[in-house]
């Protein structure tokens, strides 16, 4: 087995492996990043080995594992277990992926574990989502109305309904929004993937009534138009989404409001 090493220049060291367990035929190295903010100290990549035969098909089982039965201070998120809460992205072997549904014979060779890229680390593999979420609120994610509510519900036709399709099942897990380059160079003023889907939801949604004041908002030379259709969202998607299709959308909505 090759030993661990990194860029020269790179702030994270090497940190401690673990023993391998004795006795394992089907073993795999999982080199994950650990960070401290108690301890001020820069980053590192701690190895631990899992014996696949006494392990769930997921990294999120291997991670849970290592929690349980290794070593109790890896921290990371995770609810559901089923590619739901979307609590549990985080980076593996190059892509942003939900731990829970990625298998661990998806990755060749050595599974490699960080934090969302460019987001502000709490601990080990849990990023700061404050920005995100805050970005999210900003939308209005929610039904705006000025006719009375009617007595029962607000209704839709099939068809309108249909157009929600693709849009509503964001479990805002932010593997887009953090695998975006013009995201981490903007993320101060660039929405982002996930927050300009969720726009789009409320944009479309045949019984919304500020669909002006929506695009008003969004009318900025960063908040939309920092989206330069790298389709990076859309490739990394956990859940087969289009972000970077409902982005187009609202750049056409906008244009056609001029003319
Ligand atoms: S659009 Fe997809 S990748 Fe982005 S937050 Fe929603 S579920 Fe996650
Ligand atoms: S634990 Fe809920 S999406 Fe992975």
């Amino acid at each position: 087995m090759v030993q661990l090493t990194l860029p020269k220049n790179s702030r994270i060291r090497v940190g401690k492996t673990w023993p391998r367990p004795e006795g394992a035929t089907n073993l795999r190295r999982f080199n994950i990043y650990r960070w401290d903010p108690e301890t001020g100290e820069n980053p590192r990549l701690d190895t631990y080995w899992i014996d696949l035969d006494k392990c769930g098909p997921m990294v999120l089982d291997a991670l849970i594992k290592i929690k349980n039965e290794i070593d109790p201070t890896l921290t990371f998120r995770r609810s559901c277990r089923e590619g739901i809460c979307g609590s549990c992205t985080m980076n593996i072997d190059g892509g942003n992926h939900l731990a829970c549904i990625y298998g661990i014979n998806e990755v060749k060779g050595d599974v490699n574990i960080y934090p969302l890229p460019h987001m502000p680390v709490v601990k080990d593999l849990i990023p700061d989502l404050t920005h995100f979420y805050a970005q999210h609120a900003a939308v209005h994610p929610y039904l705006i109305t000025e006719t009375p509510a009617p007595g029962k519900e607000w209704r839709q036709s099939i068809e309108d309904r249909k157009k929600l399709d693709g849009l509503y099942e964001c479990i805002l897990c932010a593997a887009c929004s953090t695998s975006c380059p013009s995201y981490w160079w903007n993320a101060d003023r660039f929405m982002g993937p996930a927050a300009l889907l969720h726009a789009y939801r409320w944009i479309t949604d045949s019984r919304d009534e500020a669909t002006g004041e929506r695009l008003d908002e969004l009318e900025d030379p960063f908040k939309v138009y920092r989206c330069h259709t790298i389709m990076n969202c859309t490739n990394t998607c956990p859940k087969g989404l289009n972000p970077a299709k409902a982005i187009a959308e609202i750049k056409h909505l906008m244009v056609d409001r001029l003319v």
